[in-house]
């Protein structure tokens, strides 16, 4: 008989893709095959994504779509699974809306896909296996088998779930709360990447800062960095993402003196305005923050720091986004990931009065991007004539006569493919000859 066929689609941050690898992986040990083509699939796999209302839609209507694959074809078993239904009346939405999505499971279900899938082939009804964080707080299961999208890089969990509820965020709610992984088990995956070739291991957790906090034996997250750098071998060492409160000096030291750890270093800020970091529960006040990135920049000579930013917080005023403007004139950071605040169901802020209105965001927006490209063009000026180490992700999105590549402090650089190599997955050292907002040019050096 013919192998089943697996179409995996992932919405969201890079933990989602790394439970994706984990779900794909299991899928095979199943005896599925994955495809990339979706009209071929026996089985269809929404991952989605629940931090912004804009993601759901996006799960949503993808998933409206798949409404005439399953008349052509009614075997076709179709499933959801991921952070958008882990929620009660998202869960709720599908069952009453969506009657030919068959199965759904939730956040802490990854590690018994096996057995969903075979539930799912024989069942006659459709299944949810979706429960709270309350009822079942999320085992961690270590020596699932992983399908990695790209041998030269790799997604590591070090830690699931987030303790900080931040007012606006719905992630402690549908990921549960901080579970590290023991570092052996981490040690472990990562040497074994590493000797299979792998160039690029990202550290992935809600909060990295706060590892270990809840082992048995504790270890802080500098540790655990300084560990992995000591295995043998050519690779980036990244990680995210950092909380201010929880990011320390002593996690700067540890990164200046280690080569393995990329020079790039992702610092959510959120808003500049300390009322509204107050409002957004952060825990840190907007003079502390400065100092944080001041004294980072400092430990770690050139590092490039990127950030979030949430626009139009319920109550913030022109005031409160000029502190905004303000900040990110201090910091000058590498790269603005800046977001509209969008309203979560059950986190406190979206109980909050005096929500901002749209066109107000807008022109918000637009003067923070406006802001930012100026200074990211500046930035990158200062890198002209200078030669990076960056690994060669392939050919050029926009150019096959180009290739692209990312630098140790996360840059991406486009140069010129050499005649017959091929550097993908490979360490090149690129002289930079012209610099944009997002992307650098430049040539290889010999
Ligand atoms: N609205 C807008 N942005 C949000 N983020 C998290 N929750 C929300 C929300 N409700 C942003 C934060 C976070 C990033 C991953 O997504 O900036 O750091
Ligand atoms: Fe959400 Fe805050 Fe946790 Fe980040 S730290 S996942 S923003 S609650």
């Amino acid at each position: 008989m013919e192998a089943k066929k697996i179409y995996i689609n992932t919405f969201g941050c890079q933990q989602n893709e790394a439970d994706s690898e984990t779900l794909m992986g299991i899928a095979e040990a199943e005896g599925y095959v994955a495809t990339e083509q979706i009209e071929e699939a026996d089985l269809i796999l929404f991952n989605t994504c629940a931090v912004r209302e804009h993601a759901e839609l996006k799960a949503l209507s993808t998933t409206g779509q798949l409404k005439h694959l399953k008349e052509k074809n009614k075997k076709l078993k179709i499933g959801l699974c991921g952070c958008m239904v882990q929620q009660e009346h998202r869960k709720e939405d599908i069952k009453n809306k969506y009657p030919y999505v068959d199965f759904v499971f939730g956040t802490n279900k990854v590690s018994e896909f096996a057995s969903i899938l075979k539930a799912v082939e024989g069942a006659k009804k459709r299944l949810f296996f979706v429960d709270s964080y309350e009822e079942n707080p999320g085992t961690i299961c270590e020596g699932l088998p992983v399908k990695r999208r790209y041998p030269f890089r790799a997604y590591v969990s070090v830690m699931y779930g987030c303790n900080n509820f931040c007012t606006y965020c719905v992630v402690p709610y549908v990921r549960g709360r901080e579970r590290s992984r023991k570092p052996e088990a981490i040690l472990k995956e990562v040497a074994a990447l590493v000797e299979k070739g792998c160039k690029e291991i990202t550290l992935l957790g809600q909060n990295v800062n706060s590892y270990g906090k809840d082992l048995e034996d504790p270890i802080p997250f500098a540790k655990l960095l300084d560990d992995i750098c000591k295995i043998p071998g050519d690779f980036v060492l990244k990680f995210m993402t950092s909380h201010p409160k929880d990011a320390t000096h002593e996690l700067f030291e540890t990164i200046a003196k280690n080569e393995k750890c990329e020079r790039h270093f992702h610092l959510p800020l959120q808003a500049g305005s300390g009322r509204i970091l107050k409002e957004m529960n952060r825990r840190y006040t907007a003079e502390e923050y400065l100092a944080l990135c001041d004294d980072l920049k400092k430990t770690v000579p050139g590092i490039a720091v990127t950030t979030d930013i949430i626009v139009g917080f319920p109550g913030e005023t022109d005031e409160d986004f000029e502190e905004t403007l303000h900040a990110l004139e201090h910091c000058r950071f590498d790269g603005v990931f800046s977001f509209v605040y969008s309203p979560r169901v059950g986190t406190p802020a979206a109980a909050l009065p005096n929500r901002i209105p749209e066109e107000v965001t807008k022109e918000r927006m637009a003067r923070l991007l406006n802001l930012q490209q100026k200074v990211q063009v500046e930035n990158n000026q200062k890198l002209v004539g200078k030669t990076l180490r960056a690994l060669c992700e392939g050919e050029s999105k926009s150019d096959p006569a180009f290739a692209s590549a990312r630098s140790d402090s996360g840059k991406l650089i486009h140069f010129k493919k050499p005649e017959g190599v091929d550097l993908t997955g490979k360490f090149v050292y690129l002289r930079i000859t012209e610099a944009r907002a997002i992307q650098l040019f430049g040539e290889v050096v010999s």
